[in-house]
This record gives structure tokens, sequence and C-alpha cells, in this order.
């Protein structure tokens, strides 16, 4: 058996993120102080951090980037750079969603927007961002890496001692991700 090549496993990450992401959408647009969706922001916001962050961008960070910078592709003025800088972006839209939980769940109307602000803002560049390691970063990718660092970045991504990036966290977290989107429908 041929493991799947890594830009399609970071790629199949993005299908499932998305699907969060659009859950999260339809939670946001509707949502009032009376009917704040605590239970989903708190079970939303575990999988943002730790399967999208956590798992997947760890994989971009930790693996994937420093791949692309050694075969020549520049971080700063270049994709890299950019998708790096959207990470850091998206922790802090997270943080924001964490520290208004609480005064939102208890009923506070400023919480809950601030929750729909930062989410939204979330929502959007998390989509960009997809979007462009797709057709831009990821495309780079598979042009630029040969057969050799394909098979590093396989052996990077089954690592079992590195405990963020396990095939249990990945199906625990795509688990998750099916019932927030079902929950959503
Ligand atoms: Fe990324
Ligand atoms: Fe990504």
């Amino acid at each position: 058996m041929t493991a799947t090549h890594p830009v399609d496993q970071l790629m199949s990450e993005h299908r499932i993120i998305e699907n969060v992401l659009s859950a999260m959408e339809a939670r946001t647009a509707e949502m009032t102080p009376a009917t704040f969706p605590a239970v989903f922001f708190d079970q939303a916001l575990d999988f943002f951090r730790n399967f999208a962050d956590g798992y997947h961008h760890y994989k971009e960070e930790d693996a994937l980037f420093p791949m692309l910078k050694s075969r020549g592709v520049p971080e700063e003025g270049g994709p890299i750079g950019c998708m790096l800088k959207e990470h850091v972006f998206g922790r802090s839209c997270l943080a924001g969603i964490r520290e208004n939980l609480e005064a939102a769940r208890g009923g506070s109307a400023e919480a809950v927007e601030a929750v729909r602000r930062f989410a939204n803002d979330y929502i959007g560049m998390l989509r960009q961002h997809i979007m462009k390691e797709d057709t831009v970063l990821f495309r780079m990718a598979r042009h630029i890496l040969e057969q050799p660092d394909v098979e590093k970045l396989e052996r990077q991504f089954s690592n079992p001692d590195n405990p963020r990036i396990t095939a249990e966290v990945r199906q625990k977290y795509e688990s998750l991700a099916a019932r927030l989107t079902v929950d959503a429908a």
C-alpha cells in the first residue's frame, strides 16, 4: 500500500476544516444572546485549536514549509511568509472567541457580538487561506518536491512519536467535525 501523498493529506484536511467553518458560519449568523450556542463554540474551539492549528498547521509549519524553503521557496515576501502570518492571525481570532466565551454564555450581548466578529474574521481569513494554499502553494509543492522530499514528509506526517499528529488525533477530530456539521445543518 502506498501512503497518500503528503499534499493530498493536507488538502483532505482542508475539506474537513471547511465543513466546520460552514457549520460555524451558520451558527454565527443565527445566534442571539438568548440562543448563544455555547456548547457548539466549546467544541468548535477544541476543533480549530487542536486540529486546524495543532494538527494541520503544525504539519505545514514544521514539515512542509521548511521543506519548501530548503528547495528555494523564500519565506519573506513570498507565499510561506504570508501563510505563516495568516496562521498567527487565526490564533488571535480564536483567542478573541475564547476570551468572550464565558460572558457570551452568560448572556452578554456585547460578548456575543465580539464572538460573532472574531468568528467571522476567522471564517473569512481561513477560507481564503485554504484557497491560496490549494491553488498556489500546494501546486508549487507538487512541482518542486522530489521523491525523497515526499518520502521524508510522509515519514514526518506519520511519526507515531509526535503526539500532535497521530492517527488517533485525526480520527477524533474527523468525528467531531462530522458531529458539528450535522448539528449545524
Ligand atoms: Fe496554512
Ligand atoms: Fe492548510
